[in-house]
């Protein structure tokens, strides 16, 4: 079991990440949180302070993910902050306009650049650090939707996709340094993100259900979680289907 006591979170506003980071407090952690909304990133810190214990250390930084030359100083804080890092998720994201990114290329460059690109440039040197303590767990939330690509939303799916793929590669390489490398694979989730949806079907979950799962994938160090589990076999349908039947369903 991978120990959660002292975790940074990068994209902390998100209504995922807050759940996690509450019930990651109510267990005792320290949490160092990385938000790009100051005001929003305040009061989800002062709320954890208060649900925290008085000797839970708890603090964070407001920053735009994209700004990668901020990167390395927001781990470095981390660091010092917390002393050791034992375990992070990575969760920031945005839900693209596909037939804006269709329009603009500027537009889907900055989706790509949101959701893959500043990713991976977070993934880089975390992935140095753990190696070099030789223990922890990063993680981080990629998306059903990176499994096929489909025309309502190929933009970010492509960059799920390259966050899985990515994550694959970082897993096999630190397997052997005691690093375990999960990739958090939601479905629907009813969170500020997907607000223009219809969320009552049931396959929409919650973030406190989403949270619970990403909690224990960490400690226990799985590979890839598909949450709630059931998408699992979801995908494993979605993906058997061949190329020139996909190719005409309206997806
Ligand atoms: N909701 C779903 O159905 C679903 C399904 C699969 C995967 N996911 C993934 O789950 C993760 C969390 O999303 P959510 O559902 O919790 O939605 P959310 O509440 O809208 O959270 C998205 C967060 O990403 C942050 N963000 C966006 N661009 C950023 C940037 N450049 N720098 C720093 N932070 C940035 C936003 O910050 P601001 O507060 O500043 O806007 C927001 O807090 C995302 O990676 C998303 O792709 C969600």
């Amino acid at each position: 079991m991978n120990p959660l006591k002292r975790v940074v979170i990068f994209g902390a506003t998100s209504a995922i990440a807050e759940q996690v980071a509450r019930n990651l407090v109510s267990q005792g952690s320290h949490l160092y949180c990385v938000g790009r909304n100051s005001q929003k990133l305040e009061a989800i810190i002062q709320d954890l302070k208060v649900r925290g214990g008085n000797s839970q250390r708890i603090d964070g930084y407001s920053a735009d993910l994209t700004d990668i030359a901020v990167h390395q100083r927001l781990i470095d804080e981390a660091k010092s902050f917390l002393g050791e890092i034992d375990a992070v998720l990575i969760a920031h994201g945005t839900l693209p306009n596909q037939q804006a990114c269709q329009a603009s290329v500027t537009q889907t460059l900055r989706e790509v650049e949101t959701n893959a690109l500043s990713v991976v440039t977070l993934l880089t040197p975390l992935a140095n650090l753990m190696e070099e303590q030789q223990h922890g767990v990063i993680a981080v939330i990629s998306s059903v939707a990176g499994d096929r690509g489909r025309q309502s939303n190929y933009v970010y799916g492509a960059s799920k996709g390259m966050i899985s793929i990515f994550l694959q590669g970082l897993r096999n390489r630190l397997s052997n340094s005691n690093v375990d490398v999960v990739t958090i694979k939601p479905g629907f989730v009813d969170t500020p993100m997907t607000s223009e949806f219809d969320t009552s079907g049931f396959l929409w979950s919650t973030p406190e259900r989403v949270a619970n799962g990403i909690i224990n994938a960490m400690k226990k160090g799985k590979g890839e979680v598909y949450l709630p589990g059931f998408w699992r076999g979801i995908m494993i349908v979605i993906k058997m289907i061949p190329e020139f039947i996909f190719k005409r369903m309206s997806l």
